[in-house]
Order: structure tokens, then sequence, then C-alpha cells
């Protein structure tokens, strides 16, 4: 159990661990494995789909038969790959000089379902060991934004170039999180970045998305054998604090199932989750502190008045978002409450045209960065495209308002508790890394402290007492990570992989 925070800056780090060792998944080899992210009975096109997976048919891997990335050298065209455990899926994969020069990157299709939803992926191996470091997924949130935005604007190899010094659109990133671990880079759902669907199929719930995220994951170990058994860690931030309790979830049972048919497993060993949204009823009681109390700055920044009309709207809020989204979920007035909440909550931080992911400055250009933008516009070269093998019919977005429409018509963030997930998880030995940066209002650290503090598990009472400690980098108190405090987030980073007080 740690609990991290530094009180001089008001930013917080909150690590809820379980010390129980992680259960120590067998590895089998050479029994049959019966792929789980397929079978998706939404399908509505699925007669159509065997016809279309021909198009990447190529001799498949005989069984057993180890492929090595290093095996992998084209960089203008993908190598694809079939394996008889994966009968509706395949890897496209090619070797690319994108980004970073140092190791070896590639970036690739897997293609699920019979073929007919293509998640886009881009990996880049561990500048310290390739061959002994821990493999990790990186997420972007949304729902609908691509994991290019975290790499590219803030713990990739590179960094998108915006002072056009570079020739190249990109800038070495040395605080880069596969300075320490193998990384790959998930653009998920089907319709987010360069991933795409060939029948207009979408993804619109995390339950749904999760069987994809599974069926990437498994076939991706099964694949690239070096990696097999490797301890996996699955990383992203904001969305992904719904997302990634639920797909961690997904793996830990179908590893379950896997070790009872006597099936390889995914060794998952923890999830690290940054300003994430993870519990909903902490949410606005956050939000009302970063604009209204001192938990972010010194002074809050909205009128005594507007702080009046939120003080007195945040119970009704919470009552009705109690009583029509978390007691019983019923759309319609789960809908209606969360609406009065936005309108008496989240009115003034609009207006404010403060940066919403960080209050401390501005909000300027597309999603309140400019960076976006020049991802934008560099992801769309088709230099780029090209370099990456980005097959996606249509323009690259940095966030899909498809599928940020389609998981809001489902109310996904609001219709199941994901807080429930993470707290099996922790039960079951899986170690949950929760940081957030002080200056963000959206998932804020102030109710991901609350809720924290909330979480019925085992541990509770222990994390409840242990005292907040100050977090030091190089001998000086941490601020926020990872955008403005790369090198902080990396030093985070590398001390919780090595199970280390951060
Ligand atoms: C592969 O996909 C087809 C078409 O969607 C489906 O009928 C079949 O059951 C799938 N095979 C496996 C092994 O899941
Ligand atoms: C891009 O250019 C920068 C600046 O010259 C260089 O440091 C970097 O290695 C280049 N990266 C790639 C992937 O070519
Ligand atoms: C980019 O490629 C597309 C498709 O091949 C082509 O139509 C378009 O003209 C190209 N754009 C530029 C600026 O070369």
């Amino acid at each position: 159990m740690r609990v991290l925070r530094n009180s001089f800056l008001y930013s917080v780090l909150l690590a809820a661990t379980l010390f129980a060792a992680a259960r120590d998944f067998t590895v089998q080899h050479e029994s049959s494995f019966v792929p789980v992210g397929d079978g998706d009975s939404n399908d509505l096109v699925s007669g159509m789909q065997s016809s279309e997976s021909g198009r990447y048919a190529i001799p498949a891997l005989s069984k057993g038969e180890s492929l090595h990335l290093n095996d992998i050298s084209l960089t203008n065209n993908f190598v694809t790959l079939s394996n008889p455990r994966f009968p509706n899926h395949s890897v496209r994969i090619k070797k690319t000089d994108f980004c970073d020069h140092t190791v070896n990157a590639y970036t690739g299709y897997l293609d699920v379902d019979a073929g007919a939803k293509h998640m886009f992926f881009y990996f880049f191996e561990s500048r310290r060991n390739p061959d002994e470091d821990d493999v990790m997924m990186w997420i972007n949130g949304g729902p609908g934004c691509s994991s290019a935005m975290g790499l590219l604007m803030e713990l990739g190899p590179c960094s998108i170039d915006m002072e056009n010094q570079s020739p190249n659109g990109t800038i070495y990133n040395p605080y880069s999180w596969n300075e320490v671990a193998n990384i790959f880079f998930l653009d998920q759902p089907v319709g987010v970045g360069f991933s795409y669907a060939d029948f207009g199929e979408t993804v619109e719930t995390t339950e749904e998305a999760a069987k994809n995220v599974h069926a990437f994951i498994s076939i991706f170990f099964e694949t690239f054998k070096q990696f097999k058994g490797r301890p996996l860690h699955l990383s992203g931030e904001s969305y992904g604090g719904r997302y990634l309790p639920v797909f961690a979830s997904e793996i830990h049972d179908q590893n379950t199932i896997a070790v009872k048919e006597g099936r390889p497993t995914i060794n998952l060993q923890t999830v690290i989750i940054g300003n994430g949204i993870t519990d909903i009823s902490t949410l606005y009681a956050g939000r009302f502190e970063i604009e209204c109390g001192v938990s972010a700055l010194d002074t809050p920044f909205q009128s005594i008045n507007a702080c009046v009309r939120m003080k007195m709207a945040l119970p009704r809020c919470q009552q009705m978002m109690q009583a029509n989204c978390i007691d019983s979920f019923d759309s319609i007035d789960c809908r209606a409450s969360i609406n009065f909440c936005d309108n008496e909550l989240s009115t003034n931080m609009w207006a404010s045209r403060r940066n919403v992911y960080d209050i401390s400055k501005p909000c300027v250009g597309d999603l309140c960065y400019l960076e976006n933008t020049a991802i934008m516009d560099y992801m769309n070269l088709n230099s780029t495209r090209k370099l990456l093998g980005a097959e996606a019919p249509g323009e690259f977005s940095s966030c899909s308002s498809a599928v940020s429409a389609g998981f809001a018509a489902h109310m996904d963030k609001w219709h199941s508790p994901t807080q429930v997930y993470v707290a099996q998880l922790l039960e079951r030995g899986v170690r949950i890394l929760i940081y957030a940066g002080t200056y963000d209002w959206q998932c804020n650290w102030v109710a991901n402290k609350l809720w924290l503090e909330k979480l019925d598990w085992s541990g509770k009472d222990d994390y409840n007492l242990a005292q907040f400690s100050d977090w030091t980098v190089d001998g000086n108190k941490a601020g926020e990570v990872p955008h403005d405090k790369p090198k902080e987030a990396l030093v985070m980073l590398e001390r919780w992989l090595a199970n280390q007080p951060l």
C-alpha cells in the first residue's frame, strides 16, 4: 500500500498496490489456443468478412515456429502473418524509420474479427534492454483519441516538432518511456487514429472494445515469441481510467479460462492510469475543488458568485447522479442528471477559456494544445502515412467525434462502476498506479483521491491510514506529469516497473 503526494505543489500521485505477488501464470506452448477477441455478436456484417480476410492471406507460420521481430527487415511493405491458433486474425507489420532511430521500431495492423477490423499500432523496442525489459501498452482516451497524441506529445520516443527545427517533423525525446520498457501504442477502438473497419463496423462500449484489445495483445505475444511470458503493463490516460480496468479484467478473466484449458496466458502485471476517469461519483466534487478551492491554484480562479452557485448545485447533482446513474442505471434519467451537473458545474469552466487539462494555462489550439493541430498535419502528410504504412481510408484526426458519439450514445462513461473492476484487480494481485497532475480539471486529482479513499477493497483501511509523502526526483519535489514533466514521469515509471517506492 503506498500513497504519495507532493504536498507542496498539491500534485498527487496515488499508488494503490497490493503487495501480494502477482499471479504467476504458466506459459504453455503448443496447446490449441482458441481466440477470444472475436465472435462479436453485434457484428452486422459477419457474413461478408470471411471473403475479405482472404486479402491478407499468406503462408501461415507453422505451429510453434517462432518469429523474432528482427526477422522483419522490410521498411516499405508489410509482412503479413497468420497463426493457426487465430484463424480469424492476422498481423501486418513493417519496420519503420518513424520516430526513433536508436531502436528497432515497427508499425502495423492487427486484423481482427475475420479481418474486418484493423487496429493500428506503433511498437518501439526498449532503449535499455529489449530482450529483458517489460512490455507496455499505451492508449489515449477520448473516447476516440489516437495514441499518437500520447506518443508525440507526452511520452513517446519522439515529440512533434513545434519549432520547425527538425528535417523529419519530430524531435528525439530523451525521456521516452521506451527508455525502460518495450512499448506499443495502440489506436483503439476501430475508427481511432489509423485504425479502421472495412464495412463500417463500430465499437461503442468499453466492454466491447476490451475483446478486440484482448485479441490484439494475445496475438502480439503469440506471434512475437521473444516477448512471450514477459510482464505486461497497461497504461493510458483520461478515458483510459475507464478503458484500462476493463481491459485488464478481460485479460485476467480470459487468463483464468486459458489456464483451465491449458492455453498460453498473458503475464499482466500492472495497470497505470494518468488523470483518469474511473469512478464517476467524485468527478464534479473534484472539479469544484479545482475551480473554487485551493487544490490546484493558491487562489480560486472562479468568481465568488460562480462558486456559490456551483456549491449550491453540487448536492443536487450528486443526489441525481447517485439515484439515476449509480444506485441503478436509467439511461434517460442518468442523462438528465449529467446534463444538470454539466450545466451548473461545467459551464463556468468552459467560459473561463482556460485549458481544461491544465488550468494554469489558457486553452489555445485544437483540444487546448497547439501540438494537436501540428500532429494532425504531420500525420496526414503522404510521407508520414507511407513511413507508417497507414491504410485507413480517411484523414487522421487526433480524436474521432464519431467514436466519441458512439460511446456517448451508450452512456459508456456512466453506466458501469469501473472502480469495481479496479478493486477486483487489486484483490487478484494486479498492481495499479493512479497518478494525476495538479492542474487538470477534466479528470482531476481531487476526484481521483476521493474515489480511491472510498474504494471498497481489502486494503481500504491501510490505504486510508497511510500518510502522503513527498515525491522527489533528483532531490526536488516533482510536479505535474507527463506533458509538462517528462523527466519526472519517466522516473515514476522506472521506479514503478522495478516495484520500488516511487
Ligand atoms: C471466424 O469468423 C467467422 C465469421 O465471422 C466465424 O463464423 C467463425 O466462427 C470464426 N472462427 C473462430 C475460430 O472463431
Ligand atoms: C529527426 O531529426 C532530428 C533532428 O535532426 C534527429 O535528431 C532525429 O534523430 C530524426 N529522427 C528520425 C526518426 O529521423
Ligand atoms: C497524397 O496521396 C494521395 C493519394 O495517393 C494523392 O491523391 C494526393 O495528391 C497526395 N498529396 C500530395 C500533396 O502529394
